[in-house]
């Protein structure tokens, strides 16, 4: 059997630090809106573990998040981590869109399929959960809320459709990099308000930290604000700086007045993803 699935992005459209916490990760209260820019995964049976990557900058050693999700996966269910893996790379890897992260959860997803096993959502996360803060996030899709160290998902409901332009520098940016030069102080345990589906706060506290250590950023930040973006703000911890519009030809129309700025940055209009629409792209399928 093969299967194939589709990895898709997350933006931040609201990223609020509260605080350092004693183990070292930062308490966040962020909202995580999924798009349409997808990495590609395929899973076959085998009589061993490999990986294949497209893209060479991508690591296809142990270390990669695909290849630890299978081992977290199989350790979890008692099987053998047994598979040919493909993996399609779209998404830019330290692009503040969560690409490697969405790659976990996919396998997950995929694997659980492809080895037949049924373990609920809640398991999947927790898996997710101990790969990476952001994992969770790409089991569910659509717009939620991440609270904790981003790991801690409340589904909220789905924003009418938007066009997103995703403004993606030619170079990544390390996340623990942005949270040292941040030097956010001590959090006092406080989680932030109860806010249910209502307007969520339009800031960014990784933002300044991110554009002190790449000052590009500032610049493409300010350049897709200009083009009258109703948002413009960096994702997570960057690279990627995006601007959200109210349909798809105003952020085409956006997206041209871009191409002539020399910020060397690729840029890709893409659409906002409801819950169901993050689903049917993450769920597997049966490849040709
Ligand atoms: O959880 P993840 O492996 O994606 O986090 C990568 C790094 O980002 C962490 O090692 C930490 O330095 C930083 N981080 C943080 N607080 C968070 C999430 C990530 O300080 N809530």
């Amino acid at each position: 059997m093969k299967l194939v699935a589709e990895a898709f992005a997350k933006v931040n459209r609201s990223l609020l630090v509260l605080g350092r916490r004693s183990d070292g990760y930062h308490e966040l209260d962020t909202v995580f809106q999924a798009v349409g820019l997808t990495d590609r995964l395929t899973f076959e049976e085998s009589d061993s573990l490999t990986l294949e990557v497209d893209d060479p900058s991508v690591p296809s050693g142990p270390e990669n998040l695909v290849l630890r999700a299978t081992r977290a996966l199989a350790e979890e269910a008692g099987v053998k981590p047994r598979a040919a893996i493909t993996l399609e790379k779209r998404i830019p890897s330290g692009g503040g869109l969560g690409g490697g992260s969405s790659d976990a959860a996919v396998t997950l997803l995929g694997l659980s399929a492809l080895w037949e096993l049924e373990l609920p959502l809640e398991r999947l996360a927790r898996i997710g959960a101990s790969l990476g803060s952001d994992v969770p996030f790409f089991l569910w899709g659509g717009t939620a809320r991440g609270r904790g160290r981003g790991e801690r998902i409340e589904p909220l409901a789905d924003l009418p459709p938007r066009g997103v332009v995703l403004v993606m520098p030619p170079f990544p940016v390390a996340t623990p990099d942005v949270f040292r030069r941040l030097s956010a102080p001590p959090w006092d345990g406080n989680e932030g308000p109860e806010r249910e589906n209502g307007p969520v706060p339009d800031r960014n506290d990784l933002e300044f930290a991110a554009e002190s250590l790449f000052p590009a950023l500032r610049v493409v930040r300010q350049a897709l604000g200009a083009t009258g973006a109703e948002q413009a703000r960096l994702s997570g911890s960057g690279s990627t700086v995006f601007g959200v519009f109210p349909d798809p030809g105003s952020a085409a129309e956006a997206a041209r007045r871009l191409e002539g700025l020399p910020v060397g940055s690729a840029v890709r209009v893409v659409p906002t993803l409801t819950r169901e629409e993050s689903r049917v792209r993450s769920g597997p399928r049966r490849a040709e």
